[in-house]
């Protein structure tokens, strides 16, 4: 968390994937952005599918509640009485005089946080966005209505949610459609510390069941397998045999040098003649797109799944018709792509629409 005095760091801002696709209007990034001008009361959001926020509205404010940790933000319309005579700052409610005129996003991954008057002491200007709280694709991406209600830019956050789902649905059906007498065993994994750990994280599992594929996890009990134990990298190089494609999870500090022999040093198997997935040239890590050394899949990717589960279904399926956007192919020698434009004084004039996929 980024401490409250500094001032943003732009080069490493995160949530920008969703502020691009919120504001319409001239958007002009200064280490954060104004908010969009207009007010049009009347315009709800109302929460399908994320369980971690809440919102209530009343006449001339909003409530936002974030279950994860039972905060409150009031926010407070500033044509209203109430926007000059009410003010909380305690740990289990804040107030925010809105629309916000500008806002910072946090320079660490994890949690962002807007920053409005900067008269005020900082901690009171904070909020906590925690997308990451969530465990579907799609309930992260519809965070996006949290962060337009501080700004009263509801309907466009409606509009952009309603596209991505429904193309993310239209996508998941594509992928059923495809699944022919049985579904490709896909194995996400990671490696840390001398050891291979298939995925427990239940956004990754949903997104390969979702993209037509069966998790590993499901037919096996043992999820990590430590290197220097023979008996471990024995079941590991079984396993492996048995699995149609591998995404290769492991974290790096330098993607770009992370290739294929990189995942076999670390798979530390000699013979590899068993696995179907470097034959089928099917593996695969989600560290394409590159910022300044931050990986979109932390910002772009989570506010807009269907891209991800595109690629998964191309992965699982492929057609060799179609580009990838967030995941490549390191048995094909894929490389990084560094989309790394610094996100200050960026100036557009309209704001992203997402990226609405073919589907048929
Ligand atoms: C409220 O905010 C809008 C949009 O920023 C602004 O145009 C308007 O002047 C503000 N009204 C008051 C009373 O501050
Ligand atoms: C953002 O708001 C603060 C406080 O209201 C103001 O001082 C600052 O100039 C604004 N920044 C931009 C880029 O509009
Ligand atoms: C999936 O298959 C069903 C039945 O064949 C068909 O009606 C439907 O249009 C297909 N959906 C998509 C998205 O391709
Ligand atoms: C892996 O196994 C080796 C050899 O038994 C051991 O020294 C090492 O601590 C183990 N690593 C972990 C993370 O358990
Ligand atoms: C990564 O690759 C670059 C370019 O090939 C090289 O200069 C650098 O030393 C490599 N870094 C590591 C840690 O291997
Ligand atoms: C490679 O993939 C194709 C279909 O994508 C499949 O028919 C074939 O059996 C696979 N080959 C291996 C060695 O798994
Ligand atoms: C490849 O994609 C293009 C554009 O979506 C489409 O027009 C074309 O028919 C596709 N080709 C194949 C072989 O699927
Ligand atoms: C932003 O870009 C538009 C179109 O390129 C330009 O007309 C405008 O002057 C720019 N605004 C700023 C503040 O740079």
């Amino acid at each position: 968390m980024s401490s409250s005095s500094s001032p943003p760091n732009c080069f490493s801002a995160i949530a920008s994937g969703w502020l691009k696709l919120l504001f319409w209007g001239v958007w002009l990034w200064s280490c954060g952005g104004r908010a969009a001008s207009t007010v049009k009361p009347g315009e709800i959001s109302k929460v399908e599918d994320a369980q971690n926020f809440h919102i209530y509205y009343g006449q001339t404010f909003k409530v936002v509640k974030n279950a994860m940790d039972g905060h409150s933000y009031l926010l407070i319309q500033n044509n209203s009485r109430m926007a000059s005579r009410t003010k909380y700052c305690t740990s289990r409610i804040k107030s925010f005089v809105i629309p916000l005129s500008n806002y910072s996003v946090d320079t660490d991954l994890f949690p962002a946080h807007f920053i409005t008057q900067s008269d005020h002491p900082q901690a009171c200007n904070f909020a906590n966005f925690v997308p990451f709280s969530e465990e579907t694709p799609l309930q992260r991406a519809e965070w996006i209505k949290f962060l337009g209600v501080f700004a009263n830019v509801e309907s466009r956050a409606n509009q952009v949610y309603n596209a991505i789902k429904e193309n993310y649905l239209c996508l998941n059906q594509v992928a059923i459609n495809k699944t022919k007498s049985f579904k490709p065993i896909v194995a996400w994994m990671e490696f840390y510390d001398g050891v291979w750990s298939f995925t427990q994280e239940a956004l990754k599992l949903k997104y390969v069941e979702d993209a037509g594929g069966e998790n590993v996890d499901n037919s096996i009990n043992k999820m990590t397998y430590n290197i220097s134990n023979p008996d471990d990298l024995d079941q590991l190089h079984a396993i492996l045999c048995t699995v149609d494609v591998v995404i290769d999870g492991t974290y790096t500090s330098e993607p770009v040098n992370y290739t294929q022999s990189t995942f076999l040093q670390n798979v530390n198997v000699e013979d590899h003649s068993c696995f179907a997935f470097l034959a089928n040239q099917s593996l695969w890590r989600f560290d394409k797109r590159i910022q300044n050394s931050i990986l979109d899949w932390f910002d772009g990717a989570v506010s807009q799944p269907q891209l991800v589960l595109a690629d998964l279904i191309e992965a699982l399926f492929p057609t060799g018709n179609y580009t990838s956007t967030y995941f490549r192919n390191i048995a094909r020698g894929d490389g990084v792509v560094n989309i790394g434009a610094d996100m200050c004084n960026r100036n557009s004039s309209i704001a992203l629409d997402p990226t609405i996929l073919p589907c048929q």
